[in-house]
């Protein structure tokens, strides 16, 4: 469902060239959802979600963290301050 100004726009055009962005949006859009939903039916894909950022995050932790008393604190301040997410 995009505008005739955007489908017209010659990024659009170069983009769904390549990844079929109109018939993605057609495919999503054309899918019937019963009225009785509502915003709480987003509360099972926000859980999922957040599990899912926990599990990447958690994998990224394993190459820094030591969690044991003697390291835990200078792990967490290599990762705060030396480690590539260090701003
Ligand atoms: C990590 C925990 C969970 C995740 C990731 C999860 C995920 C989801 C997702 C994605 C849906 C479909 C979309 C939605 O309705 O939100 C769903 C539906 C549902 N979930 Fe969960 N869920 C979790 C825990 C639970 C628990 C603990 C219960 C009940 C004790 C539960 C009961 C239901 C029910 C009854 C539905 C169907 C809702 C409907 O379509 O009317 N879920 N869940």
């Amino acid at each position: 469902m995009f505008s005739k100004q955007v489908t017209d726009s010659k990024t659009f055009q170069w983009f769904d060239e390549r990844l079929e962005i109109q018939a993605i949006s057609d495919d999503i859009t054309s899918k019937y959802v019963p009225p009785h939903v509502n915003i709480f039916y987003c509360l099972g894909g926000i859980t999922l979600v957040c599990f899912l950022i926990q599990f990447a995050t958690g994998f990224c932790m394993t190459f820094y963290y030591k969690p044991n008393v003697a390291e835990a604190f200078t792990s967490v301040e290599y990762i705060i301050t030396k480690s590539a997410s260090a701003g």
